[in-house]
């Protein structure tokens, strides 16, 4: 798509012999104010160069631009060149390239030819997948696909906790009292139950906790009784967690967890050795990263078991070496700062130079409005009923409305589920923040179903005019119709998509999409209240039914950044 702004930077540049077109794309400001125009170029830079006074350079400057077919006018104001875009223009190459590219506007290729690694939700087998997972899980796979609408190659990865004295502790439960097909009718709240059960008898009989250690230590040692039970908690869990994925329509290319990096760690150990990096202490190995203001790595305990550290580093060899990747995204909670400050280090002396392609992007934590969450005691909120109550609710509030649907069952589906990613997406993500039903689904607020019932009023829109499929085209257009205030405003919000989609990802913050998106639906809305879209006149109805479309494909195509669908009818 053609970048105005980059045509700008050229077209000076042609004036200006002492800067090059990037110089003056950086000095190029947007004035606040917009009868100082929609661009601004500022001269006092090349007062000196050209020995002459800033005014009387704009002056020059304005006179040899202001023919161009961008410009409806080019001003002289002070040591400024101030230009207003030619709105019909402006308009045409914009809703031009909503019609060329279809589904794939909004995408850039800044990304070209890389690949990155997008790694998130990793919830912990055998523990409950809760409101919490909601987090990772889904600001992670919007990253994955904005990376994909920036250009670069993505492989999707779950490092699933697989792998720990958890484990021993569970087996030990099991046995003494679990029962197989309460396991398999409702795994993780049965598993559950059994940990917190163990918690509760450890209290009384610390002893507990040593045949726990030794149940894991069989584990790690590769016992086929223990590894059998701990491959049968692993799969049920999955099964879980499957069915949570499969609502939200989030999908990995791998589920290789914590224990598959468990025979690729001694060669981590040995290259620390090598490299002069481990020092004991109290029997146990470490990092020493005080030189750099952290505390120590452990590296592996006194016990000789590893740790998550240790794991990271053999699962950030082992994806070097897989994927060839050029970055590696690690979506985690911020409580876990410190870890991923260590180990990149820890990287970083080990001599690697891609330790700065690796990135923790951190958020904030999700609270419910009646407090606070605890795995130990049981006290959870499963993500899984989070989802069918959004669903529940949004079934009864369609049917209050009497909302227009072919589907009631997909509709509730979509928009309740909609909903809660919407809602997780609009916050910043290192923001903490509380999780509200009445904000989730509001349909008039900034909101999932709001953005979602202006697509589905944009197809209404079309689907009357009996232009629903139709292939639009700007030629021969007369797009003066929707250049009034309403129309223009939404022209520059579909422009600026490409740009907000790759800001998002250079930010790794879906919730600028999902603003921008609101945005749209905001001012499609008005120009909905404020025009007669279906009248009689042809040429106008059909430039008015070319910005319906253009909206129409936006909302659609930043939803699906979301993981979100566009319905027709609500
Ligand atoms: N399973 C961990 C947890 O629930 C998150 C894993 C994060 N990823 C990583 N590579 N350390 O806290």
């Amino acid at each position: 798509m053609r970048n105005v702004k980059k045509e700008i930077a050229e077209l000076l540049a042609a004036q200006v012999e002492s800067l090059t077109a990037e110089d003056i794309e950086k000095l190029i400001e947007i004035p606040a104010d917009p009868k100082m125009g929609d661009y601004a170029f500022p001269c006092f830079r090349l007062a000196k160069v050209m020995r002459k006074a800033p005014q009387m350079i704009a002056a020059d400057i304005a006179k040899s631009i202001e023919g161009n077919t961008l410009f409806e006018k080019v001003e002289q104001v002070n040591a400024y060149v101030n230009m207003f875009i030619d709105k019909q223009e402006f308009a045409r190459l914009t809703l031009g390239a909503v019609c060329e590219q279809g589904g794939a506007y909004g995408n850039t290729e800044g990304g070209k030819g890389k690949t990155a690694i997008v790694e998130y939700s990793s919830p912990n087998i055998a523990k409950p997948f809760h409101i919490g997972h909601i987090r990772s899980t889904v600001i992670g796979a919007s990253i994955a696909k904005l990376y994909e609408a920036t250009g670069w190659n993505v492989v999707r990865l779950n490092h699933l906790g697989d792998y720990g004295t958890q484990f021993g502790k569970m087996i030990v439960a099991y046995r003494k009292w679990g029962n197989k097909e309460d396991v398999e009718k409702e795994p993780i709240k049965t598993l559950l139950s059994y940990y917190v059960k163990f918690h509760e008898e450890a209290e009384k009989d610390p002893s507990l906790e040593d045949e726990a250690r030794e149940t894991f230590t069989k584990l790690e040692l590769g016992a086929p009784e223990e590894t059998e039970l701990w491959q049968w908690f692993r799969s049920e869990s999955l099964k879980e967690f499957s069915r949570v994925y499969d609502m939200l329509d989030i999908h990995f290319d791998s589920y290789n967890g914590e224990s598959f990096y468990s025979d690729k760690m001694p060669a981590v150990l040995d290259e620390l050795k090598a490299k002069g990096l481990l020092q004991e202490s109290q029997g146990a190995q470490i990092v020493d990263l005080e030189p750099y203001g952290m505390t120590p790595a452990l590296i592996t305990k006194s016990d000789g078991s590893s740790l998550y550290i240790t794991r990271d580093l053999a699962a950030a060899f082992y994806r070097k070496k897989t994927y060839h990747f050029d970055k590696c995204i690690y979506v985690v909670a911020s409580q876990q700062n410190l870890h991923f400050q260590q180990w990149f280090k820890i990287l970083e002396l080990m001599g690697y130079e891609w330790a700065k392609d690796c990135v923790h992007v951190p958020f904030g934590l999700v609270s419910l409005e009646e407090g606070t969450m605890s795995t130990r005691s049981g006290r959870v909120v499963f993500l899984e009923d989070v989802l069918k109550a959004a669903v529940e609710k949004t079934r009864e509030i369609i049917e209050e409305k009497g909302v227009n649907t072919d589907n009631m069952e997909e509709t509730a589906k979509t928009v309740g589920i909609g909903a809660v990613i919407f809602q997780e997406l609009s916050n910043y993500r290192i923001k903490d923040y509380v999780f509200s039903w009445d904000k989730v689904l509001n349909f008039d607020g900034e909101t999932g179903p709001y953005v979602q019932y202006t697509h589905a009023r944009a197809a209404s829109v079309l689907r009357n005019a009996g232009a629903e499929g139709r292939k639009f085209d700007v030629s021969g257009m007369d797009l003066s119709y929707i250049c009034g205030d309403a129309g223009y405003e939404l022209v520059k919000l579909l422009y600026r998509l490409p740009e907000v989609v790759a800001d998002a990802a250079d930010k790794y913050e879906p919730s600028v999409v999902t603003r921008h998106i609101v945005d749209i639906a905001q001012a499609y809305n008005k120009f909905y209240h404020d025009e007669r879209i279906l009248v009689d006149d042809e040429a106008e109805k059909n430039a008015k039914l070319l910005l319906t479309y253009a909206a129409k494909q936006a909302i659609a195509n930043g939803l699906a950044l979301l993981m979100m669908k566009a319905p027709e009818k609500m």
